[in-house]
């Protein structure tokens, strides 16, 4: 471990709270669209696996491997807030060692929160394993409320004292200890937090309505390789039995599903042949199903997913759901789908109540849409044409991308940064599979 490139760095928060993505602020992408998508792309981990699981690695002072970790800004801002807290962190390509043996502050400062949501998830493990965490509220957010009153919840029903003192979550607990927990919706970080916490409570903890997603399934697989007990997971009713403490263990992220399906849906707008490897079909068959109504010819193999699709889609309907349902990280994508479909969609969003901005811009590039609420109809037609378009999120970056490789003409994505969060240089891997599209800096 010594000899590792560093994975973070250690400077004053301050110092890198305007650090938070691998380019530069001012980075700026431009696709000339037309022309379709052939080749073969590798997908990365998944990005919300990772940050858990990230998390999850201070539930012990052994060393956690973790394998096929994604190279993004989100991973990155996740090292630098386990590093703050005395957390030894080194990668190596995919993979990432962690050593959390000396943690010195069990806290997660406002400066980190706010630029990733995700900090939230060092709340459960800290509680767990030291009896006190200050973790920053996390404030609001560009596609929603998104409040963490489901987190504190579940948490006092383990036993912790939670306050919020000067915009800070101030949590004690001795030993938590085992209680069923209902929560009030589905929250896959809500039933993340929880689960980690629970880990190393006194006696059973149940949490029901849990969230299924393959992302919280992935965290108790990473988990029970480090020693907890947790069955249940993947279904509505976890079920966890709390150790009296981890240890180290190797565990490999699952792919990522919206990376995949973000490829997906760009092949199917532009049309081509795109064969994506180091994939996990099976947790995207709402994805998959949408697209093959959509006309596409979609295979799919144990870990690889060929999408061949000619002329324009037909259009799709659809409305966000937790998982197994139809992923609100695929709804902007999907629009732009429909924004070029012989027909009319509705997509319908469940989830978020603020996750239509990039109406707005796909507007901007011709698009038909009209919003009814939580519904957003769109009229295909037949061509989009460049602009310059700015993203407000990450997944509506996404969206912005699908349809500038579809529009004539020059489009230029603005705030990029929201693209580099999530997806690794994805301008690269799209430019390799015949896009015309670079970063402009
Ligand atoms: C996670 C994903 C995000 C995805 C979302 C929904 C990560 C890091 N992020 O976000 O990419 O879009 O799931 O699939 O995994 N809610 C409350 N109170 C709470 C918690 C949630 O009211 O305490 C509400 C939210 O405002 C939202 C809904 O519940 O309306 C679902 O949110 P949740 O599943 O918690 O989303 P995240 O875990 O933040």
């Amino acid at each position: 471990m010594p000899d590792a490139p560093r994975f973070f760095d250690t400077r004053p928060v301050r110092a890198i709270r305007t650090a938070a993505s691998h380019g530069q602020p001012m980075d700026r992408l431009r696709i000339t669209g037309g022309g379709p998508l052939a080749g073969e792309v590798g997908v990365a981990g998944a990005k919300n696996a990772a940050l858990p699981i990230l998390a999850a690695t201070l539930l012990t002072g052994d060393e956690v491997v973790l394998e096929n970790v994604p190279q993004l800004a989100d991973v990155t801002t996740m090292g630098r807030l386990l590093a703050g807290m005395g957390a030894r962190l080194s990668r190596e390509g995919s993979r990432v060692v962690a050593k959390a043996d000396a943690i010195g502050a069990a806290e997660a400062p406002y400066e980190l929160v706010k630029t990733m949501r995700a900090s939230i998830l060092v709340l459960g493990p800290l509680l767990a394993r030291f009896g006190q965490a200050r973790v920053s509220l996390p404030g609001g957010c560009a596609i929603g409320a998104r409040p963490v009153d489901q987190h504190i919840k579940g948490l006092r029903a383990l036993g912790a004292q939670l306050q919020i003192e000067h915009g800070y979550i101030v949590a004690e607990a001795s030993r938590l200890k085992g209680a069923r927990i209902v929560t009030d919706m589905v929250t896959v970080t809500g039933t993340e937090n929880l689960m980690m916490a629970a880990v190393l409570a006194d006696g059973e903890t149940v949490i029901e309505n849990a969230a299924r997603e393959p992302e919280v399934v992935d965290l108790a697989r990473c988990l029970n390789a480090m020693g907890a007990r947790i069955r249940g997971a993947g279904s509505d009713c976890v079920v966890i039995d709390g150790v009296e403490r981890l240890h180290g263990a190797t565990h490999r992220v699952l792919p990522d599903r919206i990376e995949t399906g973000t490829f997906l849906v760009a092949a199917a707008a532009c049309g081509g042949d795109v064969r994506l490897t180091g994939a996990a079909p099976e947790t995207l068959e709402a994805v998959l199903d949408k697209l093959r109504q959509a006309g596409a010819e979609v295979e799919a193999g144990a870990d690889w997913v060929r999408l061949r699709a000619r002329g324009r889609p037909r259009p799709v309907s659809l409305r966000t759901a937790p998982y197994p349902g139809f992923p609100t990280d695929m709804q902007a994508q999907f629009m732009a789908l429909d924004c070029i479909a012989d027909g009319v969609g509705r997509i319908t969003e469940t989830i978020f109540e603020n996750r239509f901005m990039h109406v707005l811009e796909l507007q901007r590039l011709g698009a038909q849409i009209d919003i009814e609420g939580s519904t957003a109809v769109v009229r295909g037609v037949p061509k989009l044409s460049g602009a310059s378009v700015m993203a407000t999120d990450l997944r509506a970056s996404a969206s912005l991308v699908v349809a500038g490789l579809v529009a004539e003409g020059e489009t230029i994505v603005d705030r990029i940064y929201h693209l580099d969060r999530g997806y690794d240089r994805m301008e690269a891997r799209l430019a390799a599979l015949g896009a015309r599209i670079e970063r402009l800096k």
